[in-house]
């Protein structure tokens, strides 16, 4: 997979046929199905809706991982909040995991995050989805010690 910021610039040379840049709405229905089939979406979030939200924002976006003939088989959306970069939505297809893909979508995601002028990048994993904490641990990331509070406005 050759790894590319948005702009087509080359950041991991791997397998050489993934290339990831920005989705648009067009990839709507593929993108909505990758984060469902990962295990991703919840009845209280409305993924289409979260989707054109980060499209639609001037510091937030999807990055997706294509194969050159065009399918989806990763994504990872960033967003900006003016203090820290944060990561969601990181997904990559059953067929294409251990290749190496997950990794290099984090590395577009940080890449495009400091090129916002993000100092941090964080992102929140669910109690449940104990499986991934070892994939973060390889890339670096550690435990924030940090409690999530929240709380719906809509
Ligand atoms: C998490 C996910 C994106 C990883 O994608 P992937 O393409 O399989 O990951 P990579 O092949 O790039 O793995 C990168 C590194 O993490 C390691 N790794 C991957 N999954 C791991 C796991 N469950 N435990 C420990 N290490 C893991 C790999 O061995 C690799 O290490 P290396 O680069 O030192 O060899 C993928 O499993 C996925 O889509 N999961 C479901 C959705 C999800 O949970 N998303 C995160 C929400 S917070």
């Amino acid at each position: 997979m050759t790894a590319a910021t948005p702009d087509g610039t080359p950041l991991a040379p791997s397998a050489p046929e993934t290339t990831i840049s920005a989705v648009t709405g067009d990839d709507e229905r593929a993108v909505v199905a990758l984060w469902e089939a990962a295990g991703l979406t919840r009845p209280w979030n409305d993924p289409s809706a979260d989707l054109r939200a980060a499209l639609s924002t001037p510091t937030s976006t999807v990055l997706g991982a294509r194969t050159p003939e065009g399918g989806l088989v990763g994504t990872v959306m960033v967003g900006y909040d003016g203090h820290r970069g944060w990561v969601y939505y990181l997904a990559v297809d059953e067929s294409s995991r251990g290749a190496g893909l997950g990794r290099a979508l984090m590395v577009a995601a940080e890449a495009w995050l400091v090129a916002e002028g993000a100092p941090k990048v964080q992102l929140m994993v669910r109690e449940t989805n104990t499986a991934v904490l070892g994939f973060y641990a390889a890339l670096g990331y550690s435990d924030q010690a940090c409690v999530v509070l929240g709380r719906r406005t809509d």
